[in-house]
């Protein structure tokens, strides 16, 4: 399975730690937040890994990482031009995928578990990992039916669960057509619910739900938080 990690993105809401590099690349305890997704991918034994990252940014992550030799990993980079949504890195990484089933992770999602099992155990269709929150209307909202979804809904006003769907995603090769016929939302961006939810009327999603943390560390608190975790992990 390839492995694509999408870091790219312009980090407004943690301006001005993000006016002059990446989100991903801001500290997070002792690593730059990039490290912790590239674990979860290399833990689940995924070497062949596409970086996704701004104009700006790029030297910055090959500055960083190289070619991942020292990780034990392969890495290699494409440009995102402008931050058209998460579904557009299926349509840069299509020449990288090249056919295979790929794990798309979001840079600045951290999590705690090991999520090799369910990882190496994918065959086909579309896998989502979701987390019960609080406050579910700010996400999309995964309803399920044992590990079959049966709605996703990107923030609804009334949530028909407390499942939010998190950055971490596998597809199989099916993938790129459908990305490629996605048009964009009223946002003006390729929404990963869009791709979800082909596969959902296909009935081909399924769902996990991640026991460890979660912390998708793009806010001042979100970031805070997982600096803590971290930390304690750590010791
Ligand atoms: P977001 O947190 O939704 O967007 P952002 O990082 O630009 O931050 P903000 O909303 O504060 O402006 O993005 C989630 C992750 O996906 C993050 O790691 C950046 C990445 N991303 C891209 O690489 N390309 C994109 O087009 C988008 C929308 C996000």
């Amino acid at each position: 399975m390839k492995g694509i990690i999408l870091a790219g993105g312009t980090g407004s809401r943690l301006s001005p730690l993000t006016k002059v590099t990446s989100k991903q690349l801001l500290p997070v305890y002792d690593r730059p937040m990039i490290y912790f997704p590239l674990q979860t991918l290399l833990k689940a034994g995924i070497k062949d890994i596409l970086i996704i990252v701004s104009p700006e940014h790029s030297g910055d992550f090959m500055e960083l990482l190289g070619s991942g030799k020292e990780l034990g990993a392969e890495l290699r980079y494409e440009v995102q031009d402008k931050p058209n949504g998460l579904a557009e890195a299926i349509l840069i990484g299509e020449d990288f995928i090249d056919g295979k089933p790929c794990a798309l992770i979001l840079g600045d999602n951290i999590f705690t578990d090991d999520m090799s099992e369910v990882i190496q155990s994918f065959q086909s269709g579309a896998h989502v990992f979701v987390k019960e929150v609080h406050d579910p209307e700010r996400f999309g909202v995964v309803e399920m039916n044992g590990d079959q979804v049966v709605s996703i809904e990107e923030k609804p006003e009334t949530p028909k669960s407390n499942y939010a769907q998190t950055g971490l995603y596998l597809y199989d090769s099916t993938v790129v057509a459908k990305a490629k016929s996605l048009a964009p939302s009223k946002r003006g961006e390729l929404e990963i619910t869009d791709l979800n939810r082909k596969y959902l009327d296909e009935g081909s999603l399924k769902a996990t739900v991640v026991k460890g943390e979660w912390i998708d560390a793009g806010t001042f608190e979100s970031l805070f938080r997982a600096n803590q975790v971290i930390r304690e992990l750590s010791r």
